[in-house]
């Protein structure tokens, strides 16, 4: 069943959405060669206390990974996809990519965003990789009216980004988001026509997440049973917004 929300619990998730903006601006003005994703882990959790906010990843349990995840960002480097875990170790250097994907509650409802950003000159064929997953992220939101479907939201990332020649990832895809940070239906980056295709309508709230690969689409799990990277190395991208569908058409929770 997808859960609907009123106007006044939208609000309440607006204030989720806007926190994990700020964060994902002020990990955006940190990114610089010689910074380590734990520098950036350590800071996203400061905002998230000062604002008396509570993560949603960190403790969050992942039966597949067969624990609770123990940070509040997930910063996933160059061939990294989604659920790369930050380190002191993970020094960011020129040329690489770094997805941070983070997710708060503030009194029980959720709010989930995630940005691909350079560090330093990243080749053009990598700038071009972040911008049409971006692109087809937009695209994506553009659908979010009530009567639409959500096939609508799934086939216009998929057609964005197999028209320019980059992959997508099968295994892992967006959710219904509300008072949980996952909710029903699940939302791939892709029309499976085996899923249900329900209409839109005022109240649904997805987190719409493309994670899209420069080579071939395949990703597997490294030994920490978390950090899921693609399989022929190739770099990723991945971007999110929480996105509620009302009477004046989609309204991005996760940007001002
Ligand atoms: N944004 C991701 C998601 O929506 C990351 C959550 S993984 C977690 O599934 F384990 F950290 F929570
Ligand atoms: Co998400």
């Amino acid at each position: 069943m997808i859960i609907r929300k009123s106007p006044a619990e939208l609000e309440k998730m607006r204030r989720a959405g806007l926190l994990v903006h700020e964060i994902l601006e002020r990990m955006r003005g940190m990114v610089a060669p010689g910074v380590s994703t734990l520098d950036l882990e350590v800071e996203a959790e400061k905002m998230m206390k000062d604002a008396g906010a509570k993560s949603a990843f960190k403790g969050y349990y992942v039966p597949a990974a067969g624990g609770k995840y123990p940070f509040v960002l997930c910063t996933s480097v160059n061939e990294e996809v989604v659920h790369g875990m930050p380190s002191a170790k993970r020094v960011l250097k020129a040329g690489d990519v770094v997805s941070i994907d983070t997710g708060v509650s503030i009194n029980g409802y959720f709010g989930d965003s995630a940005v691909t950003i350079p560090v330093g000159e990243v080749s053009d064929e990598v700038k071009r990789l972040l911008r049409v997953t971006s692109e087809s992220l937009e695209m994506a939101i553009e659908q979010m009216h009530s009567g639409n479907r959500l096939f609508d939201v799934c086939g216009a990332v998929e057609r964005h980004v197999v028209t320019n020649g980059f992959t997508i990832v099968r295994e892992y895809v967006g959710h219904g988001i509300g008072t949980s940070l996952h909710e029903e239906p699940q939302v791939p980056n892709y029309v499976d026509r085996r899923n249900e295709n329900p209409r839109l309508k005022e109240g649904m709230v997805l987190a719409i997440e493309p994670m899209v690969n420069a080579g071939r689409p395949e990703t597997k799990v490294l030994s920490d049973r978390w950090t899921a990277v693609t399989r022929d190395g190739s770099f990723a991208a991945h971007f999110e917004h929480t996105v509620a569908v009302t009477a004046n058409g989609p309204w991005v929770l996760t940007r001002p």
